[in-house]
């Protein structure tokens, strides 16, 4: 409780042991947020954040995270579903249980932290949740088909559980960064085809170049705090000049057009050697 007599607002961080989670974090407890963060150990995070155990993987692990929170703190305000990981293969070389397991985190995760926070959010009849989407939730990014499944997936889910829940008085946005400064983990599948080694070598490089030398994660965590703390925030936000790029191009460009840019930009046009 604050010395005016409001509450002071409680806002939820997943995957706030590095990358535009932990940025995240660090902007909320700026904005005089109580601010808890998770990773699955329950370390790591900035100063001044409450570290929670956090497997979205997990239903229990999910049901005991948003239990220890309530606990302590009793209401919550924001939620931003982040925690995510990423993959690079060609479709035809992800077995369905490596694309499963992708999904576990990155969608069924981000659905279960969501259920286990709704009855909370209803009751108070407030609340905001920020889904981490990316720019592979509106393009199919070759080599990147199963992450981009996954965020196609997420958006989604997030554009319909809006209309949902915005009667109870909860505000729902999606996030959808380009690449960022960040260390993004990208695990390949464990049976790799050799005919995809010069276009899937080609785009992992691109692809991992654009991530070293892409826009600071501070944009994206901004974007996040925004859209988290203002009154009826749009559904999308893109972040990053090539999100901006993609949005404007995906809208304006004949669909060959689009296509014939994306090959461009990851050179697929160039011959495979094998
Ligand atoms: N970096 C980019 O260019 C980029 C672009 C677009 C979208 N995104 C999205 O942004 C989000 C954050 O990524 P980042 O770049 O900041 O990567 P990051 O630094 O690797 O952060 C990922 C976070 O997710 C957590 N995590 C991973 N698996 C988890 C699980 N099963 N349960 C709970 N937490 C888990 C990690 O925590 P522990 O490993 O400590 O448990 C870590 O804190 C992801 O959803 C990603 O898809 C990133």
């Amino acid at each position: 409780m604050k010395r005016d007599g409001t509450e002071t607002r409680v806002a939820l961080i997943t995957g706030a042991s590095s990358g535009f989670g932990a940025v995240t974090a660090a902007k909320f407890a700026a904005r005089g947020f109580r601010v808890f963060g998770t990773s699955r150990s329950g370390g790591g995070g900035s100063p001044g954040l409450e570290m929670l155990a956090l497997d979205v993987d997990r239903d229990d692990s999910v049901r005991q995270c948003i239990a220890e929170l309530l606990r302590r703190a009793g209401r919550l305000d924001a939620l931003v579903n982040n925690a995510g990981r990423a993959m690079v293969g060609a479709c035809e070389e992800t077995s369905a249980e490596e694309a499963r397991s992708l999904f576990e985190t990155n969608v069924f995760g981000a659905m279960r932290v969501v259920s286990a926070v709704l009855p909370t959010m209803r009751t108070q009849r407030s609340g905001s949740i920020v889904n981490v989407g990316s720019l592979s939730g509106f393009v199919g990014v070759p080599f990147h088909g199963v992450y981009a499944a996954s965020k196609h997936a997420l958006a989604g889910y997030t554009e319909a559980l809006r209309l949902e829940v915005e009667p109870f008085g909860i505000q729902v946005a999606l996030i959808e960064p380009a690449a960022h400064r960040t260390g993004i983990q990208m695990v390949r599948p464990g049976h790799l085809l050799p005919l995809y080694d010069s276009h899937r070598r080609r785009v992992e490089a691109i692809i991992r170049a654009q991530i070293e030398s892409g826009e600071s994660p501070e944009r994206v965590a901004d974007a996040i705090v925004r859209a988290s703390t203002r009154l009826h925030p749009p559904f999308r936000h893109r972040v990053g000049r090539k999100a901006t790029f993609a949005a404007w191009a995906r809208r304006l460009l004949p669909p060959s057009v689009f296509e014939s840019v994306v090959r461009r930009e990851f050179r697929l046009q160039e011959r495979t050697q094998s």
